[in-house]
């Protein structure tokens, strides 16, 4: 079987897989989801997504998730269905299907979509040794963007701006800060070599990337700090680099048209990129 979905019990082919039009994921984006990578035939940080699944699930009050065992054991099932090694696993959750009404329906199920499809993960290893361009522009997102939903329309607008500009990446920027990347965390290294990134907060997603990034640096001894920056900061940085469950660490060479350092990846960013990969390694016995 191809790319598989699983939905509300059933397993098929993702052609045939459906929800209702009456589903709140699609009348409101009142809806999560969660990429997970598959690297080796293995999930990449399974605790830490799992984790914030629930998290986003409890701030918008949707409850009646299956067990994390069960949620597992679909996702392994989903796995070993595609066959694929190397994929993506989409998690969705909505609040259900109900009369299109804002207020939350009583007593209906949740709406559980998971999906594996192929990806390329090799393709990010050319890309950490040539590196990507960015573009900054306006965050227009609401004011929890700490909570992963499907709500994703200033994403989709900026990701397609970047792309008109042969950009791989949009930047936003907010009050003169740049807080994250349009599906991406964002980090600076500064003139003293510190890695730099936003704190957690309501501004940006809590990446799973990130904080597995960030604690392969302090098990590194280097020196991280967690503060905002803004963009002019991050025009004279000498590294900036980017992190996601898509591309675990990936230098930004150019922003906005000039280039970032040198214009090429900075040792930093190669150290990191080193330490990410084998720590990819290390839990799925990844290796290209
Ligand atoms: C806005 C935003 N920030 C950061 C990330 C990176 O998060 P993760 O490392 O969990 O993939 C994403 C991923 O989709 C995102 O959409």
């Amino acid at each position: 079987m191809p790319a598989v979905a699983y939905v509300n019990g059933r397993y098929g082919p993702i052609a045939e897989a459906a929800v209702s039009i009456e589903d709140r994921g699609f009348q409101f984006a009142d809806s999560l989801y969660e990429v997970v990578a598959v690297m080796n035939g293995r999930f990449l940080d399974w605790d830490k997504h799992l984790w914030r699944l629930k998290r986003g699930l409890a701030a918008l009050f949707i409850e009646g998730l299956p067990s994390d065992a069960a949620l597992a054991a679909i996702a392994r099932r989903l796995v070993s269905l595609s066959r694929y090694s190397d994929g993506l696993l989409y998690i969705q959750v909505s609040r259900g299907a109900a009369k299109r009404d804002h207020g939350f329906p009583a007593d209906i199920p949740a709406t559980l979509v998971m999906t594996v499809r192929r990806f390329n993960f090799r393709q990010r290893l050319p890309q950490l040794e040539t590196g990507v361009s960015a573009i900054s522009l306006p965050d227009q997102r609401w004011a929890r963007c700490d909570i992963k939903t499907t709500g994703l329309l200033p994403a989709v607008l900026a990701k397609q701006e970047a792309r008109a500009a042969n950009a791989f990446e949009a930047l936003f920027e907010k009050d003169g800060i740049v807080t994250e990347g349009s599906s991406t965390n964002l980090y600076m290294v500064a003139a003293d070599g510190r890695i730099v990134t936003h704190p957690l907060s309501a501004s940006i997603l809590p990446g799973i990337a990130r904080d597995t990034l960030l604690g392969l640096a302090q098990d590194a001894q280097m020196q991280v700090e967690e503060r905002p920056f803004t963009l002019e900061e991050a025009r004279a940085a000498p590294e900036l680099f980017l992190t996601s469950t898509t591309a675990p660490i990936l230098p930004i060479v150019q922003l906005d048209g000039a280039a970032v350092g040198g214009g090429a990846p900075g040792p930093v960013t190669r150290r990191l990129g080193a330490l990410a990969w084998a720590e990819i390694q290390r839990q799925t016995g990844w290796n290209g």
